[in-house]
């Protein structure tokens, strides 16, 4: 069996359009969870993944890098704080946040720990997170976190959100009430409409430059007009105009 047909049998079988993403990484990775549980070829990789449900699990979290922290590039959390969200909240009653590709949370609990910090009260605006993962959206429900996600976190604000327990750090139920998380695959699902603010970071790096760019447009079509979509530090946009928006500092755009 060679690779573009073990991959398209693959992204049937656990439901992810591999196809999309970049080729030498998808390679490579299928490569190194098959070196690991010694597996000789594709054929035998795909029996182990049509015979065991803990296999078919390792292997979409092994192809899905979950990595994330709270406060991620803390410029352009400091530029939210600061700039956007006084604006954003100025000229509306109630604002639409989507977390796309949220991981296990750091990225949409930290704005709901911005919020709090500014004083806007929750029944202002509504933050939904998702991800295709099912096991990464366990996680962000259960807000536990190690200290390698919570590097970046002041340390006012550590003591004042989170409870240190043995090997972990839980974040506050009252913060982890104000977030809805839900599966979203990026590829394949429909968006939410009218939305005020999008973060959709470090997750382009992964697709192909045709489908991120199919992406973006869905993204700036889910936008109000005016609204903002919030990359991540490594993935600007070229020709921002030809999704119907501008840059307008670091990794953030507008719709116009
Ligand atoms: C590196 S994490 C980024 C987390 C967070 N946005 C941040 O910047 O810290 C990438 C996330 O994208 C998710 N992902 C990958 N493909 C996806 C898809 N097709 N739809 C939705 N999420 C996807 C992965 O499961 C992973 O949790």
């Amino acid at each position: 069996m060679d690779f573009l047909e073990f991959q398209n049998k693959v992204s049937n079988k656990i439901n992810v359009d591999l196809s999309s993403y970049k080729r030498n990484r998808v390679e490579r990775r299928i490569n190194n969870l098959m070196k690991k549980h010694n597996l000789s070829d594709y054929r035998s990789c795909l029996e182990k993944l049509n015979t065991s449900h803990d296999f078919q699990e390792e292997f979409l979290e092994h192809m899905t890098i979950n990595t994330s922290e709270f406060y991620r590039n803390p410029k352009n959390y400091e530029y939210l704080q600061d700039k956007l969200f006084p604006e954003l909240f100025a000229n509306k009653s109630k604002i639409k946040i989507w977390s796309a590709a949220s991981s296990n949370g750091c990225e949409a609990y930290t704005l709901a720990i911005i919020l709090n910090e500014l004083g806007i009260d929750p029944s202002k605006y509504q933050i939904k997170a998702t991800d295709i993962d099912p096991a990464i959206l366990q996680e962000a429900r259960a807000g536990k976190y190690k200290e390698n996600s919570l590097k970046k976190v002041p340390e006012k604000v550590l003591n004042k959100y989170f409870t240190k327990k043995d090997d972990y750090y839980q974040l506050d139920r009252k913060i982890m009430s104000r977030v809805q998380f839900g599966r979203l695959d990026l590829l394949k699902d429909r968006y939410d409409t009218n939305i005020d603010l999008i973060l959709c970071r470090n997750v382009f790096i992964y697709f192909t430059k045709e489908i991120k760019d199919q992406l973006t447009k869905k993204l700036s079509n889910s936008l109000v007009n005016g609204g903002i979509l919030f990359l991540g530090n490594t993935e600007y946009l070229l020709k921002p105009e030809e999704f119907n928006l501008n840059k307008i500092y670091n990794s953030f755009y507008r719709r116009k």
